[in-house]
């Protein structure tokens, strides 16, 4: 942990979640740098989904919910800055609290519901930053009272496709209440479907195919895990984000264990990256996974990539160790890449592949 980042956290620790989240955010608003970015090593480099990331780490949806500082947040090392989840009307979300650190776990457990000021707010700020390059994503969703939520999802491919480098449809929040049965192959023939149809209809209007991924929760089974590989490919989706926050509470000690919600950080990396492998598994190798959940540390980061991993996103580990993070990740990941002699990151994916396949769900 750096300088900067052993003052800021206790500092923000003394707030509760919801009002130390707000802090940073108004501290990467201000513009002022909150760390040094390291220098893009070319090692690092990944192309997916027609897409040329500069490292393979990004921070998660969730974080920067209303697109406000997408570029502060590339600024801190990130590869790729995920924006969202927004909805197409702003909603207000659960009541608080509703976001719950738990420390002798290095988890957090939250509840908010979508909590965001909706499609309008967020493409204005996105559209002030076109042409300042860098990749970032727009994570869309439902509005909880939607009576069509397939239809919120069109929405918010036609609203965010001329901004976004690229779109995740969010299905596997479990904080609005049913969303995740779109995971279900029915309903999810029919979302990929919708979904993929606005995507090439906007395509003619602007010229470009964005590229859209399907985020995932870590509590299925194989079965369900099996119909969501089909239907990807079947659809011809773009990418898989494996995984959101999980229901499951399993080896916890902190008291807050009981709260409801989903569980982020250190707990969920052992279930997200068992499920990461397996649908790389099931996709084979030519499709292109963001693996998340409970990454905090390099050998984290680099792990996700041995079990699959094109890409990989953090959010949690931020809230413990601080905006110092990303940078010190990417440095030693360029480190661990010398070291190695690899030409490029990519050549350790998979190499722990059968490892994560062979620890069985339960
Ligand atoms: C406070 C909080 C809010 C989140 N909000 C969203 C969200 O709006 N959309 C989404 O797809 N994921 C959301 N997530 C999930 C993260 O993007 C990520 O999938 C999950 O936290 C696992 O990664 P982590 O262990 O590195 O945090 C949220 C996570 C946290 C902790």
């Amino acid at each position: 942990m750096g300088i900067l980042d052993r003052l800021a956290q206790p500092f923000l620790f003394a707030f509760d979640p919801e009002r130390a989240h707000g802090l940073s955010i108004a501290a990467l608003k201000t513009g002022l740098p909150v760390c040094s970015a390291p220098a893009t090593n070319t090692k690092l480099k990944v192309s997916a989904a027609g897409l040329d990331f500069p490292n393979p780490l990004g921070i998660a949806a969730g974080y920067d919910k209303n697109a406000e500082v997408p570029d502060a947040l590339l600024n801190l090392g990130f590869g790729f800055a995920e924006c969202g989840t927004v909805t197409p009307k702003p909603q207000a979300g659960n009541p608080k609290p509703r976001i719950f650190r738990l420390m002798r776990d290095q988890a957090v457990i939250n509840r908010l519901g979508f909590n965001n000021e909706g499609h309008a707010r967020a493409l204005s700020r996105l559209s002030a930053r076109q042409g300042r390059g860098g990749i970032v994503g727009v994570n869309i969703g439902a509005n909880r009272d939607s009576p069509d939520r397939i239809a919120d999802y069109e929405e918010g491919v036609r609203t965010f496709a001329p901004v976004a480098s690229y779109l995740s449809v969010n299905i596997s929040s479990p904080n609005t209440s049913g969303l995740r049965a779109l995971q279900d192959r029915e309903s999810l023939s029919e979302l990929l479907q919708r979904v993929m149809r606005a995507r090439d209809e906007k395509a003619g209007q602007i010229g470009r195919s964005v590229p859209v991924f399907l985020k995932i929760a870590p509590d299925l089974s194989e079965k369900g895990l099996a119909d969501i590989a089909e239907e990807v490919l079947d659809k011809k989706v773009d990418g898989l984000i494996v995984s959101n926050t999980t229901l499951s509470r399993e080896g916890l000690s902190d008291a807050s264990a009981k709260e409801a919600g989903g569980l982020s950080g250190k707990p969920l990396f052992d279930l997200s990256t068992m499920v990461l492998a397996r649908m790389r598994n099931l996709v084979g190798p030519g499709l292109p996974i963001i693996g998340v959940g409970g990454v905090h540390s390099t050998e984290t980061a680099l792990e996700k990539i041995r079990a699959g991993a094109d890409l990989v996103q953090l959010y949690t580990g931020m809230i413990f160790t601080g905006a110092g993070l990303p940078a010190q990740i990417v440095r030693d990941m360029a480190t661990y890449a010398d070291s190695n002699g690899l030409t490029s990151i990519s050549e350790i994916r998979d190499s722990n592949l059968n490892a994560w396949l062979n620890r069985p769900l339960v």
